[in-house]
């Protein structure tokens, strides 16, 4: 079951962002539409950037931790919010900006330690195939609706339009 839910729904909304994204940075998509063998990297940014995993599941502390001048107590719940961690900008320069080049780019999309994402390498695979190929067959991919437009689903934790309406040039036949 973990399998199914954490690997269907994770990449689906991983693609979708990232259409967001390249339609909000078209240079960023006309690029990468030009040169295919540069998705793995821009895969890793629109991870970080707009990732469809906004929290990791709850934990509980397992001991006293004093951490960032605070003490979690033993037993005390945490809530590690990914998407937040990944626009830090002590951690990334120019954290709110999409570079599909960012090299290192040490995200936490897919969580950290023992319960690290087992979907991983398969997730990756999917994210650049998936693009890949929408923006060869899709010339001028782009949303063709109003920002204010916009709706997220009420899914804890995930973070998934409730729909992204596209539009592209048709290709020139013949
Ligand atoms: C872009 C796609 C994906 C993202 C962003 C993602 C993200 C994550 C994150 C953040 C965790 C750790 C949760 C935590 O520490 O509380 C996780 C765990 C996990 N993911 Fe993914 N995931 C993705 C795709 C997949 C796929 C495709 C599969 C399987 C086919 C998968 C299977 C799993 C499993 C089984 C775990 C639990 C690992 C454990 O607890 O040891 N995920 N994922």
């Amino acid at each position: 079951m973990l399998l199914i839910t954490a690997g269907h729904e994770t990449t689906v909304n991983l693609i979708a962002n990232a259409v967001l994204a390249l339609s909000r940075h078209p240079h960023v998509r006309d690029v990468l539409a030009a040169d295919p063998a540069a998705m793995p990297t821009a895969v890793e940014e629109l991870l970080r950037f707009d990732g469809p995993v906004e929290r990791a599941l709850n934990r509980w502390a397992a001991e006293d931790v004093v951490w960032g001048g605070e003490t979690i107590r033993r037993g005390e719940p945490l809530i590690l919010i990914l998407g937040s961690a990944n626009r830090d900008p002590e951690r990334f320069e120019a954290a709110d900006a999409l570079d599909p080049v960012r090299t290192p780019n040490p995200h936490v999309a897919f969580g950290k330690g023992a319960h690290y994402c087992m979907g991983a390498p398969l997730a990756r695979l999917e994210g650049e195939i998936a693009l890949n190929a929408l923006l060869a067959r899709l010339p001028g991919l782009r949303v063709v609706v109003d920002e204010e437009a916009l709706r997220y689903r009420f899914l804890p934790g995930f973070r998934a339009l409730e729909a992204l309406p596209v539009a592209w040039e048709l290709p020139i036949q013949g």
